[in-house]
């Protein structure tokens, strides 16, 4: 381990030895843990760090941040602390031993040592954890036969009642599973299954069931692990009537491909979120009262809402532009809608006209600016201010059918239009 430690960008390993020496000024013991040991041992680079410390964590995260001048959170409830960098965060963690009270509940949790901090985690390969400590830096410690899940490509909870602690595991297995192209161990699938008999995803807390979802949906190519839920856990905890059919799931794969057309095709390409199609496409087809409960239920934010109601609002808006349309009426009906929604029914429609209309939209018209401004107008006299925006939007729908040249040529038209409003045409 100590060679791959060496590996790490030297960013990380400054921190990490600072870390080493405030420690044992403290008297504390301190490991790296969790996924990043995970990454570490497969060769790939996470840069968010999580540390347990034998001792006072928060004083460790403390002394880190105002060593390397850098903020500093602490989270009361938990006992927890984030160091954050620019680029990366560390979390810190006094280790500590959980107890569940009932499913899905968060644990009551007490200081502990470091093994049984590892063995509250949730599978063997994220139970492991490596030492930053002067005596033995470098040291992996694998209590749990982590490295060997490893080799055998095996997810392994550590005990029986895992899935039932924490029920968010069961969305986690399938997330590792699917990203590492791991197996879920034979008898750890047994366990999984019988906590979905039990219904157990019921009992977390709908927030947290919501987070899981969205990092499946973040993961590049989600297809294949929502087909996987569907098969190995069913979907009735997003909603009963959420069926997602053999061709909802093919509606899946063609958002994958239309995120990469839109990508690989449109070199300045808007930031998406790529994650709000696949949620659309889990939700499209219920009807819109039960996606608003959907939405309140989850806690989506309001932005998040916003979008996949409007997917939902929209789609017979969509179906106009089947018939050939005027360029600037294809986009009156697209510039509204936010990116994720106009993707969306890109690869919702298969219908070749619908998709003309908007690889052209966003091709051309979206990219289409006036030059001219209010002042342009005032300086030519026209008045009232109130018919700006309507002249506004009549030149960009001229320059959008026909192109306009110049400012000049903008000018010209707005003066021409001025005059029909006039005149009240
Ligand atoms: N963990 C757990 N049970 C959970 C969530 C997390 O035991 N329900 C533990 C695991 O040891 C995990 C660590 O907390 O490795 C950190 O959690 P998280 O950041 O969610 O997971 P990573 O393994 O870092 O996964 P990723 O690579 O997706 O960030």
């Amino acid at each position: 381990m100590v060679n791959r430690l060496k590996r790490m960008p030297l960013r990380f390993k400054e921190i990490l030895k600072v870390i080493a020496a405030i420690s044992s000024r403290k008297k504390a013991k301190v490991y790296l843990v969790g996924g990043v040991v995970r990454d570490l041992i497969l060769g790939k680079i996470q840069f968010d760090l999580d540390i347990v410390v034998e001792g006072d964590a928060i004083a460790v995260a403390k002394a880190l941040a105002k060593h390397c001048g850098v903020s500093f959170r602490r989270h009361h409830a938990f006992g927890t602390a984030t160091v954050e960098f620019d680029k990366f965060k560390i979390d810190f963690a006094t280790a500590r031993r959980e107890r569940y009270t009932h499913w899905g509940a968060l644990p009551k949790v007490k200081p502990a040592t470091l093994r049984e901090d590892l063995f509250r985690r949730d599978f063997t390969i994220n139970a492991m954890a490596v030492s930053l400590n002067k005596k033995d830096y470098g040291k992996l410690i694998d209590y749990y036969g982590g490295a060997d899940d490893l080799k055998q490509k095996a997810l392994r909870v550590l005990h029986p009642k895992s899935f039932l602690d924490d029920p968010t595991r069961i969305l986690r297995a399938i997330r590792f599973e699917q990203r590492l192209k791991f197996k879920i161990e034979k008898q750890t699938f047994k366990w999984m299954k019988e906590a979905v008999l039990l219904d157990a995803l019921q009992f977390v807390n709908p927030h947290r069931l919501r987070d899981e979802v969205i990092l499946i949906l973040k993961e590049p190519k989600p297809y294949r692990y929502i087909k996987r839920i569907k098969e190995a856990v069913g979907l009735d905890f997003l909603d009963k009537k959420v069926r997602l059919a053999s061709q909802d799931l093919r509606l899946l794969l063609r958002i994958e491909k239309a995120l990469s057309w839109y990508k690989s095709h449109f070199k300045k390409h808007r930031l998406i979120e790529d994650w709000v199609l696949y949620m659309a496409a889990l939700i499209v087809r219920l009807p819109p009262k039960r996606i608003r409960y959907f939405l309140d239920r989850f806690g989506f934010k309001k932005g998040e809402r916003i979008r996949l109601m409007s997917i939902k609002e929209n789609i017979p808006q969509i179906k106009r532009l089947k018939r050939k349309l005027k360029p600037h009426k294809i986009h009156s009906i697209l510039n509204p809608l936010s990116f994720e929604s106009i993707l969306f029914f890109y690869a919702y429609y298969r219908d070749k006209s619908i998709r003309a209309s908007i690889g052209g939209f966003l091709s051309g018209s979206v990219n289409v600016r006036l030059k001219i401004k209010g002042d342009d107008l005032k300086r030519l006299g026209i008045q009232p201010q109130s018919i700006y925006s309507r002249i506004f939007e009549k030149v960009l729908f001229i320059k959008i059918n026909k192109g306009l040249k110049s400012k000049n040529d903008e000018l010209q038209q707005a003066q021409r239009i001025a005059k029909l409003l006039s005149k009240g045409v």
